[in-house]
């Protein structure tokens, strides 16, 4: 065929291509009783649909992940038997740790384990609205002790529309990803009693949708959450890089979280190594495996999302990693809780000073199996004091003891007067784990602990 006939071909396919087109459309927007009202109806109906189709496919996008991540386990598995390594636990070891340990053909408990840190990415989400110089300082914070950009990329997560606060992202240029929120509408059917704590409403949406975009469009394994008015430590990454395998491993822990909620100076031991348990999901800067957030994603709250966390059916007897000293401080003064639980007590929180080594460290003691004996066996092998003879005593005596409650109002009244947070949600303390809070109080460390035989949390205790 000549390249003139194949030209007049191209120009009659595409005429009569337009002709189509142009009935097709004439007969599907002009059809009977095409009246301003039709056309609302039918695009209002057509934009429901939509909605309705877009949250299908979001619903199906969370269930292929899944499925995707199941898939995965299946192979690992298969792989394992494959080179007939024990099927202990197999679900929740990291594959690369797995098949390491056997090439060194030692158990992973004979000596500490060699975790390939280097290999590890764990981005970071910064969640940010409307203040400027605070995601500045954020973002100088984070970027000032970040050893590595290819391992901790930060993205910032805008929520909000503030123009401010978008230029002052776009001026780190390519050292962060900024993505924007898209839905800024108010929260629809609020109800009147609630329309003063929208502003939670609207975090709990924005939280949802940054947390898709990190584990679900991203496909990460794990992120660091962090918010735009946080300082991190020094060795804040040093920190979710050595406890990243711990997550992994641990099918009991659900997060690290880089707060102590009672981290006051004077309530701490200046000792940076010192990790903790937590049965209470601290927040402010936490990371989060995807498994994780496959789980939660689906049922996410509208509102309150952190003591939606905390719930037994979220928590499901999980707890988190927390350090003895901060690896995160909040200077966010004026926030969406307006600034009084910040001057009575946020801002004592200490933030570490002094890096620590932590991936050079064993930490495997805080895997459950290990964790839960020795700590018991710490805490009820200490003698029991009164809280008068704490007082009285101020600081001489054993280097720890422990003091024992009995209910909610003597578990009230010691914190008190120990000076340490007293709420509980859930029934779970801040801080506490197995039902036991601890601190420093005059330089010695204080066990607050109910009965030996403790049977778990009252969920009404608050
Ligand atoms: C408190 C908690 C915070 C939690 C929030 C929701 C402390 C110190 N802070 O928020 O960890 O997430 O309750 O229960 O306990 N933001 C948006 N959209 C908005 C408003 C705020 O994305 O419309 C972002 C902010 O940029 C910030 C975060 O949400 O990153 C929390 O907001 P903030 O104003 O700091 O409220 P807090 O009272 O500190
Ligand atoms: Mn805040």
């Amino acid at each position: 065929m000549s390249s003139i006939t194949m030209k007049r071909r191209m120009v009659l396919w595409f005429i009569g291509f337009f002709i189509v087109w142009n009935i097709a459309t004439y007969f599907l927007f002009t059809r009977p009783g095409n009246t301003d009202d039709h056309m609302f109806k039918s695009s209002k109906e057509f934009s429901e649909r939509l909605n309705r189709l877009q949250g299908r496919l979001k619903d199906q996008m969370v269930l292929n992940e899944q499925l995707l991540h199941e898939i995965e386990q299946e192979k690992v598995k298969i792989i394992n038997k494959i080179k007939n390594i024990p099927a202990a636990n197999e679900e929740h070891q990291p594959p690369k740790l797995i098949i390491q340990d056997q090439e060194n053909e030692k158990p992973a408990e004979e000596s500490k384990p060699d975790y390939p840190f280097h290999t590890y990415k764990i981005p970071i989400v910064v969640i940010a609205c409307n203040r400027p110089s605070a995601i500045k300082r954020s973002l100088n914070s984070l970027l000032d002790t970040r050893p590595s950009a290819e391992q901790f990329p930060i993205y910032v997560s805008q929520d909000c529309g503030d123009q401010k606060t978008a230029n002052e992202i776009r001026t780190f240029g390519d050292k962060v990803v900024h993505m924007r929120q898209p839905d800024l509408s108010p929260i629809a059917n609020l109800p009147a009693n609630q329309k003063k704590f929208e502003g939670y409403y609207k975090i709990s949406r924005h939280y949802k949708w940054a947390l898709d975009q990190m584990f679900i469009r991203n496909s990460f394994d794990a992120v660091i959450i962090v918010e735009d008015d946080l300082d991190v430590s020094v060795d804040f990454f040093e920190y979710f890089l050595a406890t990243y395998p711990l997550l992994k491993e641990d099918p009991t822990l659900w997060c690290v979280s880089a707060w102590n909620d009672n981290g006051r100076d004077t309530r701490i031991e200046k000792n940076p190594g010192l990790l903790y348990r937590s049965d209470f999901f601290p927040g402010l800067g936490w990371m989060l495996l995807r498994d994780a957030w496959l789980e939660l994603a689906p049922k996410w709250p509208a509102g309150f999302w952190d003591d939606w966390m905390r719930l037994p059916d979220q928590r499901r007897d999980r707890s988190c990693i927390r350090p003895e000293i901060s690896r995160t401080d909040t200077f966010g003064k004026f926030g969406v809780s307006k600034g009084q639980f910040f001057e009575q007590h946020l801002k004592f929180i200490t933030l570490n000073k002094e890096f620590y080594s932590f991936t050079t460290k064993d930490l495997s003691y805080l895997l459950k199996k290990n964790y839960d004996p020795a700590f018991k066996e710490r805490v009820y092998g200490v003698d029991e004091w009164t809280l008068q003879e704490i007082k009285t005593n101020q600081g001489q005596g054993p280097s720890e003891v422990r003091i024992t409650y009995t209910d909610k109002n003597s578990f009230k009244s010691i914190t008190k007067a120990l000076g340490i947070m007293q709420d509980l949600k859930s029934g779970v303390p801040r801080t506490g784990y197995l039902g036991i809070v601890t601190c420093v109080f005059n330089g010695q460390r204080i066990y607050i602990a109910p009965g030996r035989h403790w049977s778990g949390y009252h969920v009404d205790w608050s």
